[in-house]
């Protein structure tokens, strides 16, 4: 079966589609809404550090895992230690992929809705925030709306992965991340071109460290593996199409540096706009789908800007849905023998019924809670602040303890010989950071969620 399994094209289409994995609506909607409601500047200080010494140091792990055994995480472990416990470490991985496509599929559906929404003018009339709120609280709040949208969302992930990983997943990354980009610079010369916009830089520049507390770093180190899409093994699966000749580490850096980068672009965007418009920075979860859209109304060519923000929303949103079906799917083919449409199908299918009472948790099922938490609440929670910590937490754990130091050296030294030679200081700041750090940090935020702490 190694034979014919299949690979990217190049490595460039690798970083793309990794890239693109990481690059998702945490950057785009969940990023520019917790800096803002933690500090800003000072905020995004603290996560540049997260980022650096838990999110680096483990995403090199995990892609290095996946191209070294050339598995889905699941057979990745169990191709690396005979012990079943880290098979379930990989299990949990793709259980968290089924759990968080499901529910990402939903605000995935809903960026569609916008863009199609724009197009059909309803955006253009607010005169205030409530306003947007009042029509964000009527499309979330029709079953029809949510359920509508997520259905297509779900057939444009399962319509890209069901081409394969070169043909579906790095030719469609190729074409959508550049577009991507493209926007993303328009919006953010848009944004410091109004008048106002310094107020949104310094937001963004200048730090108010009276907001940093413990909740806000915790808040910063779950978001960096969240973003990275640490975890849970998607890294793991598109690291597993890599070749041995290209360097982990180069190829890790290249996609911190691209994540990264589009976040604080996305901030630079929305905060200069939010901000030239006067209105509230800490307007929470609701601030992309409410606050910037009466931005947009208020603005010249608004339409053309809101068009292009949901399209960049809703291309984020579709690059990072196929890595997470991808982990599932990569699982049943490479473990139980499936053939790759078979498994798009029913595991898919699966998915998209999974995600079925996430969509109705903003109207029909909205009362049914169980602490509170609606279904959709639940399932990001479970996925995102239990299963992602615990994950990364076991393969920081795995790289730095239980795989041999020797053999991980001599993995991660394929294709990157000169890297080690001109830095040898690299190793062991990397088994620093794998062995101590990342593993007191990620344990401090696990129980943290699960209010231990
Ligand atoms: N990184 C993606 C984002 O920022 C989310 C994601 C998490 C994707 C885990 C894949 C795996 O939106």
């Amino acid at each position: 079966m190694t034979q014919n399994r299949e690979k990217w094209g190049s490595k460039f289409g690798f970083i793309l589609a990794a890239a693109g994995s990481a690059v998702g609506l945490g950057n785009i909607w969940k990023f520019p809404y917790i800096a803002g409601e933690n500090g800003g500047a000072a905020f995004i200080f603290v996560y540049l550090i997260c980022i650096g010494i838990i999110g680096f140091p483990v995403l090199i792990a995990e892609v290095l895992i996946g191209r070294t055994t050339q598995r889905n995480p699941v057979g990745a472990f169990a191709a690396l230690t005979p012990s079943k416990m880290w098979l379930s470490v990989g299990f949990l991985g793709v259980l968290a992929g089924f759990m968080i496509l499901s529910f990402y599929s939903v605000i995935g559906g809903w960026t569609i809705g916008y863009v199609i929404e724009t197009l059909r003018g309803s955006l253009s009339n607010f005169h205030s925030p409530e306003e947007a709120g009042v029509l964000f609280g009527v499309l979330s709040g029709s079953a029809t709306w949510t359920l509508g949208y997520h259905t297509i969302f779900f057939a444009m992930t399962m319509f890209i992965v069901v081409r394969g990983v070169q043909g579906g997943i790095e030719k469609s990354s190729k074409i959508m991340m550049p577009i991507l980009l493209s926007i993303l610079v328009i919006l953010m010369i848009r944004g410091m071109t109004l008048p106002g916009a310094d107020k949104g830089l310094a937001f963004l520049l200048v730090p108010d460290w009276a907001k940093i507390n413990g909740q806000s770093i915790l808040i910063a180190l779950g978001h960096a593996f969240f973003t990275l899409s640490l975890g849970m093994g998607a890294m793991m699966t598109y690291g597993s199409y890599m070749s041995k000749k290209d360097s982990v580490i180069t190829a890790s850096a290249q996609i911190v540096f691209l994540d990264t980068l589009i976040a604080i672009m996305a901030g630079v965007a929305i905060f200069t706009a939010v901000f030239a418009s006067g209105l509230d920075p800490a307007a929470g979860p609701g601030l992309i789908f409410q606050t910037l859209p009466a931005v947009f109304a208020g603005m010249t060519g608004g339409v053309y800007f809101s068009f292009l923000f949901f399209l960049l929303l809703a291309i984020a949103a579709l690059t990072s849905a196929i890595s997470l079906l991808e982990v599932v799917v990569a699982y049943f083919v490479d473990e139980k023998g499936w053939n790759r449409k078979g498994a798009v199908m029913i595991f898919g299918g699966s998915i998209y019924l999974l995600g079925i009472p996430s969509a109705l948790s903003f109207n029909l099922m909205s009362d049914v809670t169980l602490f509170g938490k609606t279904f959709f609440d639940i399932v990001d929670f479970i996925a995102s602040n239990v299963l992602l910590p615990f994950g990364g937490l076991m393969i920081a754990i795995f790289a730095g303890w239980v795989w041999s130091r020797t053999s991980v050296m001599t993995a991660v030294k394929e294709g990157a010989e000169d890297l080690f030679e001109a830095y040898p200081w690299f190793e062991g700041v990397w088994f620093l950071f794998l062995r101590f750090v990342a593993p007191v940090l990620i344990t401090l935020v696990l129980l943290n969620s699960l209010g231990i702490m």
